[in-house]
């Protein structure tokens, strides 16, 4: 079972998108995938065109799996976030001890369930974030290629380096380059510097595409939405490297 976050501070990057689309994609090929959003503005039930009555934060609290989990699409289901994140985080906060670890503690049972479990995360830094990065192995940062791109990145990492020195095996695996247009001389020079810095671990981009902005406005993924368009080619392209690196 691969655990991975969508994260990067900034927002707008794409996270969501990426979050939904990676995963619809890998349940397309057939893999089990457990989708959460750790985002109080709950966009990712939204993207998915569905309304689920409960989700993490119930789940969290002690609701069983089978009244929080919810069946998506075929092989695809949905930890659904929102409001109710935000009473989560006043109860981490309050904790005394061991709160990055709570997420951790409420997603142990499902264990084995899933081959991909991928969280969804809130752009900036808060405890929902940290108990994602806390539980999970993998990080993918989308990056806008736009100017500060980089410096972005760099802040992140260092913050990930802090949470490193407590779990080990989380390694920033992925950079997904995002908003790639070709028409733009910065946006591919930026690319270039992050191939120059990241190496292998940078994804090939995801490229400016406007049916990737309607695609969540109906309810959809992309491949639901536009199965032809570069959107849907080049998330194609994503699921196929995060499948390929599965040992
Ligand atoms: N490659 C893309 N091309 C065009 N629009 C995009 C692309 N990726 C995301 N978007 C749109 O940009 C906005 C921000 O993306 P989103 O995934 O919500 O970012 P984040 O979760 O990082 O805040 C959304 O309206 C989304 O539909
Ligand atoms: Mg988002």
């Amino acid at each position: 079972m691969r655990k991975i976050a969508v994260a990067l501070s900034k927002g707008g990057v794409g996270k969501t998108t990426t979050a939904v689309n990676l995963s619809a994609g890998l349940a397309d090929l057939g893999a089990r995938v457990l989708l959460v959003d750790m985002d109080t503005q709950g966009q990712v039930a939204k993207a998915l065109g569905v309304r689920p009555r409960a989700g993490i934060a119930n789940l969290v609290a002690g609701a069983p799996p089978e009244e929080t989990i919810f069946a998506a699409r075929d092989r695809l289901w949905l930890l659904a976030g929102g409001r109710e994140l935000v009473g989560l985080k006043r109860e981490i906060a309050r904790k005394d001890f061991g709160g990055e670890r709570t997420l951790s503690d409420a997603l142990a049972p499902l264990d084995g369930r899933y081959d991909y479990i991928i969280l969804d995360t809130a752009p900036g830094w808060d405890t929902l974030t940290i108990n994602a990065l806390f539980y999970v192995n993998e990080v993918l940062a989308p990056v806008a290629l736009e100017a500060m791109a980089l410096q972005g990145l760099r802040e992140f990492g260092a913050s990930l380096g802090a949470i490193q020195r407590y779990h080990q095996q989380l390694g920033m695996t992925y950079i997904l380059p995002t908003f790639m247009d070709r028409r733009v001389r910065k946006s591919a020079q930026i690319f270039e510097q992050l191939q120059e810095a990241y190496q292998q671990r940078v994804c090939p981009p995801i490229r400016y595409n406007v049916r990737l902005s309607e695609a969540p406005g109906q309810g959809k993924t992309i491949y639901e939405y536009a199965p032809r368009s570069a959107g849907a080619e080049d998330y194609h392209a994503l699921v196929a490297q995060v499948v390929g690196d599965e040992m």
